[in-house]
This record gives C-alpha cells, structure tokens and sequence, in this order.
C-alpha cells in the first residue's frame, strides 16, 4: 500500500513522539489510587448511584437537546441554584465540561480591541480559550507563574494604549492541576478590583475541597462572593461529571446567548445531574472527606520534604520523560497508581508524577507510598 500524505505525516509524528519517550496510551485502573481527582472518594459512593438512577428512571438517561432546546430539566435548574448559593453568586449556568466551559466562555466575553491575561501555569483549557479570544483579535499577555507584579506591569502597559471602553480579562487556575500550588486569590481580587478588570477563577481542584464549606480557594482565602467568574467541575471531588461556572446574572445571561460551547451541545443527562446535586450535598454534609483528603496530601508533602500547600495534588519531580515514566512504572508494579505527566502537559525538562490523596486512601497506603517512593527513586 502507497502512503497517502496524510499517513505519511502521522506516522512520522507517531515515530518523533516515539523517539522522545512521549507516546501516550489508555491505561486501565490498577492498584491504589494515587493519581484520580475523586478527592472526596465519592465517585463510587452508592447515594450518587442511587440519585443517578431515579434521574434516570424519571427524567430520562439523556437530556435529548441543548438545554435551550428542551434539554433542560428541573434537576439543572436545581444544580444552578444550589451551586450560585454554595459559590456565594446570584447565578450559575452548567456547562458540560470545564474543557468546553474555558474554551468558549473566554472567547465569549471578549473581542477586538480586548485583552486577556493569563498565568503562565493556567489549564490547557484556559490556553485554548484563550488562543480563541485571540485569533478573535484580543490582546493575549501571558504572565509569570503567580507574578502579580508582572501582571500589574502588563495591564499597565496595555491599558496606556488600548481603545475606550476596552475589557482587560484575567484568568487563573485556583489550585495549579500539576503544581498542586494556589494563586493569590485576595492579591487578584485586589487588583482587578482597582483596576475594572473582570477576573476569572478556575476552581476545578478547590471545589469540594478548600474553604470552611468545601465552596474553594475564594472561600479559603476571604474573598468568596467577590470573584465575578467562578468557574469549577462536578467530575472530580464531586463525583460526578460536567461544570459550571458562577457569576451574576447579567454574566449568566450573556455567556448563555454567546458561549457557544454552551448554545451548541447536549445538556447534561438527567443522571449526571442527580448525581452532581448529590455529590454537593455530600461533599458539605460530610467535611471529614475533604480534611482527609487534605491531611494525607500533607503528610505525604511533609515526607518529601515539600512546604505546605491547600491542596490534594502533590507533584513529584523527576525532569527527563523517561526517568519518570520508568518512575512510574515501578511504583505501579508495586500496586500504587501513579502516573508520570510529560510535556506538553507540563513545561520541557519538568516531567514529573502527579499524586493526589482522596478520602478513600488509608492511612497505611500513604505510608506505603512513601516507602516505595524512597526505594524506587535514585
Ligand atoms: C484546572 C482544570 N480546569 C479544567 C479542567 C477540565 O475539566 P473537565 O474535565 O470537566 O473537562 C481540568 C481537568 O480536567 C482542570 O484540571
């Protein structure tokens, strides 16, 4: 058979990402968990299951349309509501996935003449909206890791020579997915106050997890109710899949008529909903979850000598890919499911293995973990 061009390029691509130790692969779940976002342990929790199968018994196992098309059922309605009032917002609108919820509310919000600025560490999500607001023509500064300084400085800078009336937009991960380290929530709310810009949280690792009610890192560090866009996910510490984003309604209203992730795609079946609904409930009800999850982060940290950090994902840094698959591998062999993250997920040279703790972990687990970790690292 003659190459056509197009497999030609691919398995020239499939041979470079080969060459580097890159290739990518489904493993299935083996060994303790050490590697999921389920960090209240509520995924398997039978009172999800239960609320999912009574949505589905009575709402049916599909929404059968976007939810301005009949795809819309009292149960969301219900997750909206109970989200805005954990969030400490007048409203929320679901969206189905927090992929699709970053990638096209940025874009939605802002146009020519706009800017958007972004941590450099943000979600691959978060990038990809971004890079849709900018081939929109909106200005895309990328600031250091953290550095409101440098923040500071560009809005500045962009400000001195941007048109009337143009929005400056300033994203962040709340808690960093593969640093399992957090953004100065109080210094942004600060700036973006003083300086008019709309500031976006990205709470998918801190719902459930951090701030007296579970509510996130704006709750945590004392500026819940003042980020105007909270965003955040259902399928990690809540057990079940989707996201939302919190905000007000005028907000609401406006990424309802032009996120276009949100206009074009099915709602979210019933089931997910139900379960959602009840992964919320659980995860206030039931706070000793997220201090577990929490507790045993930190002691694994504390064993490798890391500083404290609010958070349930510990990185473990390794730098060639290959060290830290090979890492990787000989911990799960041991029975501990870890997995190695490489670029482009993370920065070049800084490949690592990602551990997060849940509330279903042991006591003796994490011990073992830190045993393995010491023998198997060189
Ligand atoms: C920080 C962050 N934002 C957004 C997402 C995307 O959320 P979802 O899995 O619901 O698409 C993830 C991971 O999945 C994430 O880690």
């Amino acid at each position: 058979m003659i190459p056509t061009p197009w497999r030609q390029r691919l398995l020239q691509q499939a041979q470079q990402r080969s060459a580097l130790g890159r290739d990518r692969s489904i493993q299935p779940a083996a060994g303790v968990d050490f590697c999921s976002n389920d960090y209240l342990g509520l995924r398997r929790d039978p009172r999800l299951a239960q609320a999912a199968a009574l949505a589905a018994a009575t709402h049916g196992s599909g929404a059968g349309g976007a939810r301005l098309l009949r795809g819309s059922s009292p149960l969301h309605d219900e997750l909206e509501a109970a989200l805005a009032a954990w969030k400490g917002t007048e409203a929320c609108l679901l969206f189905n996935t927090g992929f699709q919820a970053n990638a096209t509310l940025l874009p939605a919000l802002v146009a020519q003449g706009d800017a958007i600025f972004s941590d450099a560490l943000n979600h691959a999500s978060l990038v990809d909206g971004c890079r849709l607001a900018k081939a929109g023509g909106a200005h895309l500064g990328i600031y250091g890791h953290g550095d409101l300084e440098d923040l500071t400085t560009q809005l500045s800078t962009w400000r001195a020579s941007a048109p009337p009336g143009a929005l400056a937009l300033v994203a962040t991960d709340a808690v960093f997915s593969m640093d399992g380290d957090v953004a100065d929530l109080s210094g942004l709310v600060a700036l973006c106050e003083t300086q008019g810009a709309l500031l976006l949280i990205d709470e998918a690792h801190a719902t459930g997890l951090l701030g007296a009610d579970g509510a996130g890192l704006a709750q945590l560090q004392g500026v819940h109710g003042r980020v105007p866009l909270v965003m955040g996910t259902l399928g990690k510490a809540l057990g079940s899949f989707g996201a939302f984003v919190c905000c007000d309604q005028l907000l609401r209203d406006h990424l309802l008529n032009t996120a276009r992730g949100f206009i074009f795609s099915t709602a979210l079946p019933p089931p997910v909903v139900a379960a959602g609904l009840e992964g919320l409930r659980l995860a206030r009800l039931e706070p000793w979850r997220r201090e577990r999850a929490l507790a045993l982060a930190q002691t694994l940290r504390t064993a490798l000598g890391q500083p404290p950090q609010p958070s349930a994902i510990v990185p473990v840094p390794v730098g060639p890919d290959v060290e830290a698959v090979r890492l990787a591998r000989s911990l799960q062999a041991a029975g501990f499911d870890v997995r190695a993250v490489r670029p482009p997920t993370v920065p070049e040279g800084t490949a690592r293995l990602r551990i997060t703790t849940g509330a279903h972990l042991e006591d003796g687990q994490v011990q073992a973990l830190i045993r393995a970790l010491h023998e198997h690292s060189d």
